[in-house]
């Protein structure tokens, strides 16, 4: 997945870099205007995020704790599986994830992305470019933090952690 994550990338930052080069003397993409704006961006990612349940699954203990974890540990990721007819799938890391791009990357990602249950990709999908740029600068604004979450496992093995099973 990050290989050919990375290698569709490299062309549109490649185009990025030339077209904004000439354009504007940077290579990447316009930041908010201001401080202020980037400020209030980063808190309604934070809201978003929050408010749009991405905690409820990529943050430990979220829904456990009844939202009563600290923000140094949100989105970053989880080792209790979701096991279903798909294998066993693990919240991921977004600390990690997505810190590791820049914004256009992530929202091509989030535009084009299908990764597996129980993710409600097709709710990502259908926010708007700002709120998609906003819960981007939060996350980045967060830091990176914690440790990838557990590799998926296929059907038909078991995982080693604990999950909580789907009908099959
Ligand atoms: C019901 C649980 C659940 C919720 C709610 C949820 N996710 Fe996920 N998410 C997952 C799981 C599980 C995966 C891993 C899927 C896989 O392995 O294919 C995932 C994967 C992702 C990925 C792909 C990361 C990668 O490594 O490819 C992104 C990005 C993501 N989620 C963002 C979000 C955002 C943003 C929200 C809030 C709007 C959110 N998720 C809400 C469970 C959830």
């Amino acid at each position: 997945m990050k290989s050919l994550l990375s290698a569709r990338f490299a062309p549109l930052v490649l185009s990025l870099a030339a077209s904004c080069t000439w354009a504007q003397g940077v290579s990447h993409p316009p930041a908010p205007a201001s401080a202020a704006e980037r400020g209030r961006m980063i808190e309604r990612g934070r809201y978003l995020v929050q408010v749009a349940g991405c905690n409820d699954c990529h943050t430990p203990g979220y829904g456990q704790d009844n939202g009563k974890v600290p923000e140094k540990l949100w989105l970053t990721g989880d080792v209790l599986g979701w096991r279903g007819p798909w294998g066993t799938t693990y919240p991921s890391n977004l600390r990690i994830y997505i810190g590791q791009m820049s914004e256009a990357q992530w929202l091509d990602v989030a535009r084009h992305f299908e990764p597996r249950p129980p993710m409600p990709w097709f709710n990502v999908r259908a926010m708007s470019d700002t709120d998609l740029r906003a819960i981007y600068l939060y996350v980045v604004a967060l830091g990176p933090a914690g440790s990838p979450a557990p590799a998926y496992v296929p059907p038909g093995q078991a995982p080693a952690g604990p999950f909580v099973q789907f009908p099959q």
